[in-house]
């Protein structure tokens, strides 16, 4: 205050002070808006005594823009025809003009001059103190930064190893004539995760804390920012988690089948979800013998000891994950042998226990007896024969068979006549009585 004002101040306030009010308005000398956002302009306003009972009524706040008598651009009781909507928040018959403008535009940059009307004579413009509207182009959509446990702001890439602990943060401005704080929604929350909101008086945010997985791989995190205005405005931005992670849900695929036929050929296939995708394969026995790598693998199947298991291990640099497939050589009846008991040479009358046994995967569906003449004589693993007739000497066939083929042994039974020379009556009725 200059001397002589502070002297007037001090005199009016000897006397009566309100007989010395003079029209002011204190208003900051600029306000920033966003575009698109509304913008608070602190106000207040003083008029001479003799208009305080105007002030009583009804009361209208009017602003011009730009120049102080010719550019209405908002008045609060004629909404209508106003350039910019708005509310004046503060209570005019307070002497208090605080105005909340919405939905700024760059257009509305400018310096503003308030207008006190009431019925009566109060008709006041206070031209010589303006607020400068200011406009921030910048997008009003919140930023989204990833934290990264121990290793601070990740500037460019949004890579995370699995397990590490991470947080978003969703970060909107937060211009003062918002109604309420910005809230913000995400459009994906990780299962385990803790949440908070924090608001000052430049920024609001929303921050996840999580722990990175391979299911969070590739995910979109969007964030939505509502302001909470007149009427709600909501502005996003969105963030791709790339998460590096070990093999997992590995498997081995067979063609065509793991059953295989001895001396063919089977295909495996291995694969694995990792990131990143680049992975070792490598093939091997049981017994940890190595016979492979790369993703495929084929096996000529020479010997019926390669029935086994088959591993794929998937490998990144962060580490590897096993599969395995059971395969089973498969092969006709091979090695067949047919044993007689008590033995091959029995006499007449006597009872011959013959059995056949076979090598086969699968193994043996079905065992056939012929004799020589092609005649089927039974079936099954095991054949009594009772002897009567020394023409029953002979050889004695048994087949094995399974769904790849069969193959076939026999014995000679040799009959023996206990009285010399045989006949062909039966030699057993002679001998049992
Ligand atoms: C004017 O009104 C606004 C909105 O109600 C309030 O925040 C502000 O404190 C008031 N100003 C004064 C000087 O009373
Ligand atoms: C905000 O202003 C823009 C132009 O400045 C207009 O297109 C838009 O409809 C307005 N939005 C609202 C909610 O009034
Ligand atoms: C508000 O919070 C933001 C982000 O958390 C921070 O950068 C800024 O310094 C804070 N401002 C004030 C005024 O506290
Ligand atoms: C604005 O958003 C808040 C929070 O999302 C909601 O509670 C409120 O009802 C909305 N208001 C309007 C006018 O849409
Ligand atoms: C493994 O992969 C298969 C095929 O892609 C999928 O159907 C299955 O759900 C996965 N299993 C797990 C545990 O991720
Ligand atoms: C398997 O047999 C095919 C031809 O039958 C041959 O070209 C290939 O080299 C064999 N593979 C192995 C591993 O022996
Ligand atoms: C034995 O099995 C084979 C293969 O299934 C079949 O063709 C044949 O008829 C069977 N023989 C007997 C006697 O059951
Ligand atoms: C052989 O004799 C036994 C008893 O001695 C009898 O149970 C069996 O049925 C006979 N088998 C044949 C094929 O005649």
């Amino acid at each position: 205050m200059k001397s002589a004002e502070k002297l007037i101040v001090i005199v009016c306030f000897l006397f009566q002070g309100g007989l010395c009010r003079e029209f002011s308005i204190s208003l900051p000398e600029s306000v920033e808006a966003l575009r698109g956002l509304c913008v608070l302009i602190p106000c207040s306003f003083e008029i001479e005594e003799q208009y305080d009972a105007d002030l009583q009524t009804v009361r209208t706040g009017i602003w011009f823009k730009d120049e102080p008598y010719n550019n209405q651009v908002f008045n609060s009781k004629e909404t209508k025809e106003n350039k910019i909507e708005g509310e004046i928040i503060g209570d005019l018959h307070m002497k208090n003009c605080t105005t909340i403008f919405y939905n700024i535009s760059e257009s509305d940059r400018g310096t503003y001059y308030f207008r006190i009307e009431a019925p009566g004579e109060l008709k006041y413009t206070y031209k010589s103190s303006s607020v400068d509207v200011r406009v921030r182009v910048s997008p009003i959509s919140p930023s989204i930064t990833l934290y990264k446990e121990d290793q601070g702001k990740v500037e460019d890439q949004n890579e995370v190893v699995e397990g590490t602990s991470v947080s978003l943060v969703c970060s909107a401005p937060a211009p003062p004539c918002l109604l309420k704080p910005t809230t913000f929604t995400w459009n994906f929350l990780p299962e385990e995760r803790r949440q908070k909101q924090n608001h000052n008086t430049s920024f609001s945010s929303s921050q996840l804390n999580f722990k990175a997985t391979h299911l969070h791989h590739g995910v979109d995190f969007t964030c939505t920012a509502t302001y909470q205005q007149n009427k709600n405005k909501s502005a996003q931005s969105s963030l791709t988690l790339h998460v590096l992670y070990a093999p997992r849900n590995t498997s081995v695929s067979v063609s065509p089948s793991a059953s295989v036929p001895l001396s063919s050929s089977v295909s495996l296939s291995c694969s694995s979800d990792a990131n990143p995708a680049e992975l070792i394969y490598t093939w091997y026995r049981e017994n940890g013998e190595q016979i492979g790598t790369g993703n495929h693998l084929t096996i000529n199947m020479t010997d019926s000891t390669q029935s086994g298991l088959y591993y794929c291990r998937a490998q990144n640099q962060l580490g590897d994950h096993n599969s395995f497939v059971y395969l089973d050589v498969q092969y006709a009846p091979r090695s067949t042998s047919v044993s007689a008991s008590p033995s091959a040479s029995v006499p007449l009358g006597s009872s011959v226990f013959l059995s056949c046994s076979s090598d086969a995967n699968p193994a043996v569906l079905n065992y056939t007896w012929y004799r020589e003449n092609r005649e089927q004589i039974g079936t099954g693993k095991h054949l009594t024969i009772n002897t009567t007739d020394s023409t029953q000497s002979g050889l004695y066939y048994c087949r094995a068979q399974n769904q790849l083929g069969d193959h076939s042994s026999s014995v000679y039974l040799d009959v023996q006549c206990e009285s010399w020379p045989c006949t062909h009556t039966p030699c057993a009725s002679t001998s049992v009585t």
